[in-house]
C-alpha cells in the first residue's frame, strides 16, 4: 500500500456550512489559492445546487483555482470537487460547475444507516442501493472522477455498506469516502470499520477509501488517524476544524500529527506546513469565526510557554516541551521586521517572504497603511504585517466603506459617536449617536445610515502582538433580521438563515472595531443584493 495521504479540504463546502461560516465568492476564491499554497490535493469548492451564487463560486474557483497551479510551480493543479445530493438534478449541477477544472471530480452522497433511511429519506435498502447505482453510473457517465460516501456510515450496518461499496464501484466510483457524519463513532470502531470495508468489499483495491469525520465528542482526528492507519489513503479535513455542529476534523491537526509522528504512521502528505498559520488566520478572518486560543497548532498559545518549570526547561533544551518547531507551521517569532525607515522595497521583499504576492497596486496601498503604523508603533513584527495584509486585501466588497469617526467616551458624559460612510452610489453620509460605550455608539450610528437591521452575535477583541501600542483585531458575527438570504443544510435537507463574519484591525480598538461591523454589514448587503447593487438609504448627504 502507498504511503501518500491525499489532503481533500472541504472548508468551503462543509466548512462554509457551517453556523456564521458564510464567505462572499471573492472570499472563497481566495480561501481556494490559500488551499493551493497550501498543496492540498483536492479542493471540495462547494454544493453548486444548494444556490445560483454556491453554483457560481465553484464555476469561477474551477476556472482560476483548477486549471493551474496559480504558484509558479509544475505541479498538477488540485482536483476542484463539487458536492450533489443522489440526484440527476444536483449531480447536473455540480458537473456544470466543476467541467471547467483541469481535473475535476463529482461527489454524490446518499444516507445507509437506518435511522437516515427510515425517517429522513423514507427509503428501503434496495431502494438506497438502486437509486446508488443509478446515480454513480450518472456521474461517471459526466465525469471521470466519482466520489461516492454513504452518509452516516459511521452507525450503517457494516454488511449493508459492503454491499453499497462494491456497487458503487461497479457503477464507477472512484473514491469511496467513509462519513461519521454525527461523530458517533470512537477511533477503535472507526479503525475497525475501515479495515472491514477494504477486506470486504469486492474491487476496492482499484479505488482510494476515503475518512470524513465529525467532531461531537472530540474525537474527529483520532479517528480520522486511525481511519488512515487502517488503510484510507484520504482525508477529508478542513481549516481551524470549521464545519457543521462541532465541526470537521482540522487539517492542520492531522497533517501535523503525521509529519511530527512519522515514525509511528511512515506516511506524507504533500502539505506545505509553512502556510498553515496563514491559512488558519484567512479562514478565520473571512468566517468571523475565531480560533479558540488553545487550539492545536493553530490557537495563540499553541507555542507559548506561560509556566516558570516550563521556560527554564525550553531554555535548556528547547525539545524539553516542544514537539513541533512554530517555524513549522508558519508561527514567525516575535521580532523586529521592519520600522519607520524601511523602505517599499524591504516592506515589499518580507511580504514575498510571508507568502503574499500582491499587485504593485495593492502594494502601494499597502504599503501606504505600514508607513501610518510605523508613525504610531515603533516595532512592526511579522504578525502585525499579517494583520495589516488581512486588513488591507482580504475585506469582503466594499459597499460602503469608512470615511470617518470620532468618538467621545469616559466617565462624564454620554458615550457618542460621528461616523462618515461612503457610499455605493460615491457620495458620503454622517450620522451621530449615543451608546452604551463607544462601540456601541460607532455601531448604532452606522446602522442608522446602511438601514440592514441584524443581530450582533459576537464580538471579539484581540491584540496582535504585546505592548501598549498593539494593533487590535476585531471579529464580528452578525445576523440579519429580515429578509435574510438562506443556505441549504446538505444533512437536514433545510434552508438556513445564514450569519455574516468581518475583520477589522487598527491601533485604535474603536476603529477596528468599527471596520469589522462595516465589514459584515458589507457582506451582508452583497449576499442581499448580489449584483453588488446595494441601494443607499436617503440621510444626510455631504
Ligand atoms: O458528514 C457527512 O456525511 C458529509 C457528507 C456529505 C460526506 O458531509
Ligand atoms: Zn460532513
Amino acid at each position: 500500500m502507498n504511503n501518500y495521504i491525499r489532503i481533500f479540504d472541504t472548508t468551503l463546502r462543509d466548512g462554509e456550512q457551517s453556523p456564521g461560516a458564510t464567505m462572499t465568492s471573492a472570499e472563497k476564491l481566495e480561501v481556494a489559492r490559500t488551499l493551493v499554497r497550501l498543496g492540498v490535493d483536492v479542493i471540495e469548492a462547494g454544493f453548486p445546487a444548494a444556490s445560483p451564487d454556491d453554483l457560481e463560486a465553484v464555476r469561477r474557483i474551477a476556472i482560476e483555482v483548477g486549471s493551474a497551479r496559480g504558484d509558479g510551480t509544475s505541479k498538477r493543479p488540485p482536483i476542484i470537487c463539487g458536492l450533489a445530493r443522489a440526484s440527476k438534478n444536483d449531480i447536473d449541477k455540480a458537473w456544470e460547475a466543476v467541467k471547467h477544472a483541469a481535473c475535476p471530480r463529482i461527489h454524490t452522497f446518499l444516507a445507509t444507516s437506518e435511522i437516515h433511511m427510515q425517517y429522513k429519506l423514507k427509503m428501503d435498502r434496495e431502494q438506497v442501493l438502486e437509486r446508488v447505482i443509478e446515480m454513480v453510473s450518472y456521474a461517471r457517465s459526466l465525469c471521470q472522477d466519482v466520489e461516492f460516501s454513504p452518509e452516516d456510515a459511521g452507525r450503517s450496518d457494516p454488511q449493508f455498506l459492503y454491499l453499497v461499496l462494491g456497487e458503487a464501484i461497479k457503477a464507477g466510483a472512484t473514491t469511496l469516502n467513509i462519513p461519521d457524519t454525527v461523530g458517533y463513532i470512537t477511533p477503535d470502531e472507526f479503525g475497525a470499520l475501515i479495515a472491514g470495508i477494504i477486506k470486504n468489499t469486492p474491487g476496492i483495491e482499484n479505488c482510494i477509501v476515503s475518512v470524513h469525520c465529525h467532531d461531537d465528542l472530540g474525537l474527529a482526528t483520532a479517528n480520522t488517524l486511525a481511519g488512515i492507519q487502517a488503510g484510507a489513503r484520504q482525508a477529508e479535513v478542513t481549516i481551524n476544524g470549521i464545519g457543521e455542529r462541532a465541526g470537521n476534523t482540522s487539517l492542520e491537526e492531522v497533517v501535523m500529527a503525521l509529519n511530527t509522528r512519522r515514525p509511528v504512521f511512515n506516511l506524507v502528505t504533500g502539505i506545505d506546513t509553512t502556510q498553515i498559520m496563514r491559512a488558519s488566520r484567512l479562514v478565520s478572518n473571512y468566517t468571523g469565526i475565531v480560533v479558540q486560543p488553545n487550539k492545536a497548532i493553530v490557537g495563540a498559545n499553541a507555542f507559548a510557554h506561560e509556566a516558570g518549570i516550563h521556560q527554564d526547561g525550553m531554555l535548556k533544551h528547547q525539545q524539553t516541551y516542544e514537539i513541533m518547531r512554530p517555524e513549522a507551521v508558519g508561527v514567525t517569532q516575535t521580532r523586529l521586521v521592519l520600522g519607520k525607515h524601511s523602505g517599499r522595497h524591504a516592506f515589499k521583499a518580507r511580504l514575498y517572504e510571508l507568502g503574499y504576492a500582491v499587485s504593485e497596486t495593492d502594494l502601494d496601498k499597502a504599503f501606504e497603511r505600514f508607513k501610518i503604523l510605523a508613525d504610531k508603533k515603533k516595532t512592526i513584527t511579522d504578525a502585525d504585517l499579517e494583520a495589516l495584509v488581512a486588513d488591507e486585501f482580504y475585506q469582503p466588497s466594499q459597499v460602503y466603506t469608512l470615511d470617518g469617526l470620532q468618538v467621545a467616551c469616559g466617565t462624564m458624559g454620554m458615550p457618542t459617536a460621528t461616523v462618515r460612510l461612503r457610499g455605493p452610489d460615491g457620495t458620503t453620509q454622517i450620522q451621530a449617536a449615543v451608546g452604551t460605550g463607544p462601540v456601541d455608539a460607532a455601531y448604532k450610528a452606522m446602522d442608522a445610515i446602511i438601514q440592514a437591521p441584524n443581530n450582533l452575535l459576537e464580538f471579539s477583541v484581540h491584540a496582535v502582538t504585546g505592548g501598549i501600542d498593539a494593533l487590535g483585531e476585531v471579529t464580528v458575527r452578525i445576523e440579519s433580521k429580515n429578509g435574510h438570504p438562506l443556505s441549504f443544510d446538505t444533512q437536514t435537507e433545510t434552508d438556513r438563515t445564514r450569519t455574516f463574519g468581518g475583520h477589522g484591525a487598527d491601533t485604535d480598538i474603536i476603529v477596528a472595531s468599527a471596520k469589522a461591523y462595516l465589514a459584515a454589514l458589507n457582506k451582508l448587503l452583497v449576499a442581499t443584493h448580489p449584483d453588488g447593487q446595494a441601494e443607499a438609504p436617503a440621510v444626510i448627504t455631504t
